[in-house]
């Protein structure tokens, strides 16, 4: 925030400055639901629907998951929430009491930690690297959890790595939560920005975990403030009363609007975009690899690439913000991820046209040199 903070006050002085610390995509929300939700106000739509969403919205992310992974889930699982970030507050809200602990990823997610701060809930960060893709395995399940350990959280593909756990070590991790008697929170919200492999999602390896998603990313509407999340059955009647409590219900307009998203006209929108997400990544890594940094576990989905910068600066804060100032590119440093090996990363988002990472590529060669 510090960074964003300084990189505006740059512009506002006439600076040039090259955004790849921003986690949103640089595209508009696609047309389709830009007017869907005009024409949703020009109806007069603005009174709250349910907590858990309208039961239209509920219905259409059901098919989308049929049309897509060849599921069929109960509609009432489904809860449309306002962001995933209202999701991941529900799953936290609903899954455990102050005092208990969940276990996360360091480098991982930086809210996750200060929504359990906020309810009382201990975290225990676990360091991860390369050898499990950045990512939460098996092993550290049995390794971490303690006796008041509640649940576990993913990302997959993960913010910052941009890594995807493989589907035989999600089962195995599945298996060692369940052992464990926790719970098991998938966020899924980069679901859609794969590049390379095939897609999949827990939810057709479990009925037990909870899967967190988005209209944020993938549908490109970040500022329409809509997520959902597909909760076990049994879940269903608590995560609702949280719901009415929390937030009283999801925005009505961008509900209405996100049943547009679904449409064809707009996934093929939606699928270019994905295709130039690929090629801005596919630009950037060996680019960035020339140049000094590592990149050890390929970023295959998100738009996310969290470099080692160890080569070029064993201060990734002060690095990033000498940056900012010499040559107007904002990049995230390490430690807005958590603290391990946080000194020696970075997180470049590719978030920005291939002309203009050219010229970030530009300016930070020059800066190294
Ligand atoms: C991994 C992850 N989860 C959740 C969110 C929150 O997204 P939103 O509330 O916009 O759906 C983000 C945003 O960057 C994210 O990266």
């Amino acid at each position: 925030m510090d960074l964003l903070a300084r990189a505006k006050q740059l512009e506002a002085e006439g600076r040039s400055v090259i955004h790849l610390e921003v986690g949103e995509p640089d595209f508009a929300t696609a047309r389709p639901i830009i007017d869907a939700g005009i024409q949703t106000l020009r109806q007069l739509k603005t009174h709250y629907t349910a907590a858990t969403g309208l039961p239209e919205l509920q219905q259409a992310i059901a098919g989308h998951y049929h049309r897509k992974f060849g599921l069929q889930i109960n509609p009432r699982r489904i809860v449309v929430t306002p962001g995933a970030s209202g999701a991941l507050q529900l799953a936290l809200s609903v899954l455990t009491d102050p005092g208990e602990s969940i276990l996360l990823t360091d480098p991982g997610y930086p809210c996750n930690r200060n929504i359990a701060k906020i309810l009382g809930i201990n975290t225990i960060d676990v360091p991860v690297t390369e050898d499990t893709q950045y990512q939460l395995d098996a092993v550290h399940i049995q390794q971490c959890w303690s006796a008041n350990t509640r649940a576990a959280m993913v990302s997959s593909p993960s913010n910052p790595t941009g890594t995807i756990i493989e589907r035989s070590a999600m089962t195995a991790l599945i298996e060692a939560i369940a052992n464990a008697n926790g719970h098991l929170i998938v966020d899924e919200i980069y679901q859609g920005l794969v590049y390379d492999v095939e897609e999949y999602t827990a939810l057709s390896l479990s009925d037990d975990v909870f899967v967190v998603n988005s209209f944020s990313k993938y549908f490109g509407m970040t500022g329409w403030r809509l997520g959902w999340m597909v909760v076990p059955e049994n879940f269903i009647n608590v995560v609702d009363r949280v719901a009415q409590n929390i937030f009283l219900a999801p925005p009505t307009i961008s509900q209405y609007a996100a049943l547009a998203a679904f449409e064809t006209g707009t996934e093929e929108i939606l699928q270019s975009r994905v295709a130039i997400f690929k090629e801005r990544r596919d630009y950037m890594l060996p680019v960035l690899c020339e140049i000094g940094f590592k990149v050890s576990a390929r970023p295959q989905g998100a738009f996310y690439i969290y470099a080692d910068c160890s080569d070029v600066s064993s201060d990734s804060f002060s690095w990033t913000k000498k940056l900012l100032e010499e040559e107007g590119v904002a990049v995230t440093p390490g430690i807005d991820f958590g603290e391990f090996e946080a000194s020696t990363h970075v997180r470049f988002a590719y978030t920005r046209s291939v002309d203009e990472l050219k010229r970030a590529m530009c300016r930070i060669t020059r800066f190294i040199k």
